[in-house]
């Protein structure tokens, strides 16, 4: 079955179930700074997550195009994939998990065809601390499930997945596990959520490949096991809860059924091999390079780069589409690193060296395109067409001329028998040589590479280039004492409220934080009434006990004006901007429904991460801690104001 068959077949099983079907979101997210790719299909619509009402209706269905960059070190093995199809399935306050788990079940099985003595199904064991309960009801509907076929489930209790290695399958079939692995939010297990985000329970379903048990993995196999038998294939997540304040969880006013399954996984399933390259949409790349190079896939020494060029090229392709172009920063980096590492494995299974549209992965491109241009049609025009030829040829190119140089670099500093951590470092910062490359030739000719050394040094050079930034940026503050950060989130809460009050020509002109009080001189004509001044204040308390969060993100500055960011009149900025906003941000900008960040402004911060913060030890609950203390005119025009929290 072709990943395009499987496809259609989801969306058109749960679009006869109810489901509306939605289109892919942008692998670049439209209008969340907190991360800088679309990572699953949940992720842009949060918001209908916590409760506000989507225009399609509640139960949606996609197959959303994402990409993990945290996945890039793990290419290669027979399963990981930078970018993937994710297929989701939600219910927004509608069917939960008697509809949901039956579902997917039948879908495997009836649809796709896999056999249910494959299947093996996880759930939740319970969390005492948060008060959240096992998960006995999943656990209760995969039995009769597995009964209706005929297989009597045992289930059974496993814990960690440090318990599931000592304890293996004990026979059973639907297996218990912490959270580590049966819950599921954005940031993680219950205990690194922050206040407001929603998550809760989940249960994964694996399919068993029969491979034989890899010991080196641990003593025991069981189904969250690394060894490649088991492959998870999709993860149904009961999101019910959200995080409160006090780091206890609340239930949500909606219980969300929130499905992601692995596409490509589940093809994978579908032919009976783990090997997710062994799919359809990989073997003509796989092919045309082991035609070009003249290597086996097979062979141990050069799969992993075939999997890493075909894997770099199809998320170069999507990234492309959707407006990235290589560069030194953010996304524009993660795809130069994609191309780069690419180019670099094309060489190392020795790729005839094309020019153009001959370059093998310009090649490579090309058919992933042909691939992708029906079930994603802004891959199908002959503008992207050449568009995407040309971007990855260019890469190469510059990437050829890089490693010219850094070759003669590294043939100097080699000629010591050593390559020091600051030899690694000058060849990667300075000459663009990849320390991968580094490593690998150093290794062929048996010199020793100080490995730990380059990584201590990236870390200060990371966290270095990190506080230049901020000082570059307007209204970064020199004192970061507890008592100015939270008068610098006042700051922003102030310059919004001002703007519901006033209107919206209300502009920034001057601002000044000690650890007494906050100013700022703002542009408006006229003094402020004393109603003016008391709905400012009452709208910035108001604020401060709704606890919002305040997000930090770093983006181009074209991208952070188009969100709306306010910045100072007439200051200058970088290129890359850091942004600050309060409260939510999510959806999509042309979605009525988007619900807008409460303030996002160009700040280097500090900031304090929640405005509940801004409450501080002396005031109690009823208490209100923004007050203005002074309003008055600096000049034409120009109106300053002083405010403390109290
Ligand atoms: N959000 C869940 C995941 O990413 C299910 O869609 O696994």
């Amino acid at each position: 079955m072709t990943i395009n068959e499987i496809r259609t077949k989801y969306l058109a099983f749960f679009e006869k179930r109810g489901h509306t079907i939605i289109p892919s979101a942008p692998i670049v997210p439209q209008n969340d700074p907190t991360t800088l790719f679309t990572g699953s299909g949940m992720q842009p619509l949060i918001t209908y997550l916590l409760g506000a009402p989507h225009p399609k209706g509640n139960r949606l269905v996609n197959s959303q195009k994402s990409f993990r960059a945290e996945d890039i070190e793990e290419v290669g093995d027979n399963r990981h994939t930078t970018f993937f199809e994710m297929l989701g399935n939600w219910s927004l306050g509608d069917y939960f998990k008697k509809e949901q788990l039956p579902f997917f079940f039948e879908f495997l099985t009836s649809e796709i065809g896999l056999d249910p003595k494959n299947l093996y199904v996880t759930a939740f064991i319970g969390d005492e601390k948060n008060n959240v309960p096992q998960d006995t009801e999943s656990a209760g509907i995969w039995k009769e499930l597995f009964g209706s076929k005929g297989i009597d489930a045992e289930i059974v209790a496993i814990g960690s997945e440090a318990d599931g290695y000592r304890l293996g399958m004990q026979g059973g079939r639907i297996f218990y596990y912490e959270a580590r692995k049966n819950w599921w939010s954005r940031a993680g297990v219950p205990e690194n959520m922050p206040t407001g985000e929603p998550g809760g329970p989940d249960s994964e379903v694996f399919y068993d490949f029969g491979t034989p048990h890899n010991p080196a993995f641990g003593a025991e196999c069981h189904p969250n096991c690394d060894c490649g038998r088991f492959l998870e294939i999709g993860n149904s997540v009961f999101m019910e809860y959200v995080k409160m304040p006090d780091k206890s969880f609340a239930l949500l006013p909606q219980k969300n059924v929130d499905f992601g399954g692995g596409l490509e996984r589940i093809a994978a399933a579908a032919q009976g091999n783990p090997d997710v390259f062994a799919i359809d949409v990989f073997t003509d790349i796989i092919g045309l390079l082991i035609h070009f190079s003249g290597k086996e896939y097979t062979d141990s020494r050069y799969q992993r780069s075939f999997r890493i060029v075909a894997d770099h090229v199809r998320a170069a392709v999507f990234m492309l589409v959707d407006g990235v172009r290589p560069s030194n920063t953010e996304r524009g980096y993660v795809l130069r690193r994609l191309l780069r590492r690419a180019a670099q494995h094309a060489q190392k299974l020795g790729v005839e060296h094309g020019e153009g549209k001959n370059s093998m992965l310009v090649k490579c491109a090309v058919n992933f395109i042909e691939k992708y241009k029906q079930a994603y049609t802004e891959l199908g025009s002959e503008d992207v067409y050449q568009m995407i030829s040309d971007e990855i040829w260019k890469e190469e190119k510059q990437f050829a001329h890089t490693l010219e140089a850094g070759m003669r670099e590294f043939e100097k500093v080699a000629k010591a028998g050593h390559i020091s951590s600051d030899d690694a470092f000058v060849l990667f910062t300075t000459y663009g040589f990849p320390f991968e490359m580094t490593l690998e030739i150093a290794h062929e000719r048996g010199i020793d590479v100080d490995e730990d050394g380059f990584a201590t040094a990236m870390k200060k050079h990371r966290e270095l280039s990190r506080a230049g930034s901020e000082q570059k940026f307007k209204g970064g503050l020199a004192d970061t004492s507890e008592k100015t950060t939270r008068l610098h989130t006042a700051h922003h809460l102030l310059l919004k409220a001002l703007q519901m009050v006033l209107g919206p020509t209300v502009k920034q002109r001057g601002s000044n934080i000690t650890q007494e009080r906050l100013r700022i001189d703002f542009s408006h004509g006229a003094k402020m009434t004393k109603e003016q001044i008391a709905e400012v204040e009452k709208i910035v308390n108001e604020k401060i006990r709704e606890e919002l969060p305040m997000i930090r993100s770093t983006l181009p500055k074209d991208e952070a004006e188009k969100l709306g960011a306010e910045h100072e009149f007439g200051a200058k900025y970088p290129d890359m901007v850091s942004v600050y906003s309060l409260g939510p941000i999510s959806a999509t900008v042309d979605d009525p429904q988007f619900d807008k960040a409460f303030s996002i402004e160009f700040c280097g911060g500090p900031h304090v991460s929640n405005t509940s913060e801004l409450q501080g030890p002396s005031t109690g609950s009823g208490q209100a801690p923004f007050k203005i203390q002074k309003e008055e005119a600096v000049a034409a025009g120009i109106r300053r104001i002083k405010a403390v929290l109290q």
